[in-house]
């Protein structure tokens, strides 16, 4: 007969083994039965689905966790300072922000660029990747390099892929790629590639942003790797939210045509906060929701419960873009960006992105979504299941 710890051990490690099968549906099933505080089966965290207690936590104005950012997360520790950090996030997001003031009408081209039929979420990430390709990496770059980065967007490298072999092969190439910023880094350091920002043609791209917000000591593989992280970020959630959105608005019947494109992004980002789940490790023993915390434990806040949490929204589960109509939605209970001293560095131009690319999208064509019943694939962020797009042009 097996004995108490043994059957504790067996649930848990079978509580592992679901959460790992269906994060989502893992924790809306301990939400049901625990309340909105219970721990994760993989680490042990504390997950959090209270909109006060997350803002407790977001916030950190007790001292509770570390002062660091699991954003700037590099081989061998965290780059940096935080002063550094906040600069590379202000500094990135002026890049992206100046293109998009100063390319916002090229998104049409670049959707009607994805043709009539196209794939998705990869197609989201391919519209985001074209419309800012010389924001991220400048044209007089190694053409080698900017190949490079079109794969990596192309071959899915940007989120941690799913099978042993497919992981095994995007790792290498994410070797590859972070070898080769690495290279370019050193050859900017070293004046080879020239200087940027003089001369209309020549703004900067987002490795001037973050060489030049970085010590000049800093060595150049940490400089590529934050620069990837930043690369990934401006790409990958923003083509899902998108993507998202698409597949949301047909599965629940409305048509984008009839809702402005922004409310549509904030209700997808409601629906499938693409980053669903934020990690703070503690630094001082404290309670929460009658659980006690120990310095080395961690709390995870998240973000996908406290959306869906039938509390502060009603009909949770539906996408109904016309609820942004009333306002922004109640404290604590949205935080598609985070909160507190860490909240994403470039939310406004995701956002101001995101709704762009969607309204290209939507705008004088008809849609038609096929597939996407699959379940979302959760690493790290949630990916759509894979869809397909028609999308015929309505002729005036
Ligand atoms: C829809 C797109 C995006 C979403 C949903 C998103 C979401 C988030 C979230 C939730 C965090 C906070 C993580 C935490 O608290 O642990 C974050 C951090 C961050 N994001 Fe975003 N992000 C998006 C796009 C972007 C873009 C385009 C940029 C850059 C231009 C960016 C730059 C950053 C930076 C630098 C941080 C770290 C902030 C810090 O620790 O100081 N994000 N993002």
């Amino acid at each position: 007969m097996a004995t108490a710890g043994e059957s504790d051990r067996t649930a848990s490690a079978g509580a592992a083994r679901r959460y790992r099968r269906d994060p989502l549906g893992f924790v809306e099933w301990a939400a049901r039965e625990h309340g909105p505080v219970f721990r994760l089966p993989d680490d042990g965290s504390l997950c959090v689905a209270d909109p006060v207690e997350a803002l407790r936590v977001l916030h950190n104005e007790e001292g509770h966790y570390d002062e660091v950012s699991d954003f700037f997360h590099v081989r061998g520790g965290r780059l940096g300072s935080r002063e550094t950090q906040v600069a590379i996030g202000r500094a990135a997001r002026a890049t992206v922000r100046a293109h998009l003031a100063a390319h916002r009408e090229r998104l049409p081209a670049v959707v009607a660029g994805l043709g009539e039929v196209s794939e998705w979420p990869s197609a989201g990430r391919t519209a985001a990747h074209r419309f800012l390709a010389e924001a991220l990496l400048r044209p007089d770059s190694p053409p080698a390099l900017r190949e490079l980065m079109t794969r990596v967007v192309e071959r899915d490298v940007l989120i941690r892929p799913g099978g042993r072999l497919a992981r095994v092969a995007r790792a290498a190439l994410w070797a590859r790629v972070v070898r080769a910023v690495a290279g370019e880094v050193r050859a900017r350091r070293a004046g080879v590639t020239g200087p940027a920002g003089q001369g209309p043609g020549r703004p900067g791209d987002l490795l001037d942003a973050v060489l030049g917000s970085t010590p000049p000591d800093t060595p150049a593989a940490q400089v590529a790797q934050v620069y990837l992280l930043l690369f990934r970020t401006s790409v990958a959630p923003v083509g899902h939210v998108v993507g998202w959105a698409l597949l949301a608005a047909a599965a629940h019947g409305v048509d984008l045509a009839d809702v402005p494109a922004e409310s549509a992004v904030r209700e997808s980002l409601r629906l499938w906060p693409v980053a669903w789940l934020l990690g703070r490790p503690v630094h001082r023993a404290h309670r929460i929701g009658g659980v006690r915390l120990e310095p080395g434990e961690s709390v995870s806040v998240c973000v996908y419960l406290l959306h869906r949490d039938e509390r502060y929204w009603s009909q949770a589960a539906r996408f109904r873009p016309g609820r942004w109509d009333d306002g922004p939605g109640p404290r604590g209970a949205y935080l598609p960006f985070g909160g507190g001293p860490f909240t994403c560095a470039g939310a406004a131009v995701a956002q101001t992105l995101a709704t762009g690319l969607l309204a290209a999208v939507s705008d004088g064509a008809r849609l038609e979504v096929r597939g996407g019943h699959g379940r979302p694939h959760v690493a790290g962020i949630i990916t759509p299941p894979s869809f397909q797009l028609r999308r015929t042009p309505i002729r005036p």
